[in-house]
């Protein structure tokens, strides 16, 4: 089996996710035409969720790293974000498998979704609002049709703010906090963790300790 097959895999066995062919953000198709020419053998499209359909934790990232998920096709994998966030994933017992930075490493997540507040990767790393507004019913549709969603992780501050746009509350009512547990409205919780980024890590902004520490209030609140 190709990698694209197991890329079509993945966006059929989930809802929620942009057509392989979206063309709804001009800047970000833009720089999809030209990775297709400067990478021709990398995925280049919007990258599907990845994880298990009755899932209750759903962990939304930013958007997809130009040489990690762009890449392979799946969220987190191939780039320095994915070697923090899938061990711990199979540390505290949402991953089962062994993490091999492709999509054909046969990792299979337990209980979660990992996928993007944009779908698409960005010039720079950098989204911009009217990106993350076009990609925003990608997300309703995802969190909707899938029930059985007790917590969202939001990693990062656009992903922290793309939940709360989703359900229309208020950014001022739910400040952004590492570690912080939010009350949404709806019932359901929303806890925030600095991005597992390389940059984040270096600086030492995030330490695996503190990543961790997300994954530990993460399994007492899902008891
Ligand atoms: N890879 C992703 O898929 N998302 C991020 O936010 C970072 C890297």
């Amino acid at each position: 089996m190709t990698n694209i097959d197991l890329i079509k895999r993945h966006a059929d066995a989930l809802p929620g996710n942009a057509p392989l062919n979206c063309v709804l953000c001009p800047r970000l198709v833009d720089f999809r035409n030209q990775n297709i020419e400067k990478f021709p053998d990398f995925f280049n499209g919007p990258v599907p969720a990845f994880g298990a359909s009755n899932a209750e934790l759903l962990i939304v990232g930013l958007a997809p790293g130009l040489k990690g998920a762009n890449r392979t096709g799946r969220p987190f994998t191939g780039d320095y974000a994915g070697d923090l966030l899938y061990p711990t994933l199979i540390k505290f017992g949402f991953a089962k498998g062994t993490y091999g930075s492709s999509i054909d490493d046969g990792l299979t997540l337990d209980r979660a979704i990992i996928t993007n507040a944009v779908r698409c990767v960005p010039p720079q790393n950098k989204t911009i609002g009217e990106e993350e507004r076009n990609c925003r019913p990608y997300l309703i549709e995802q969190i909707e049709k899938l029930p059985t969603i007790r917590l969202i992780l939001a990693l990062g501050l656009v992903a922290h703010n793309a939940v709360l746009s989703t359900y229309g509350e208020k950014k001022s009512a739910f400040k952004f906090g590492h570690n912080k547990t939010h009350e949404l409205s709806n019932g359901l919780m929303l806890i925030d963790s600095y991005h597992c980024s390389r940059y984040n890590t270096n600086t030492g902004r995030l330490t695996t300790e503190m990543f961790e520490a997300v994954f530990e209030t993460i399994v007492a609140k899902l008891k």
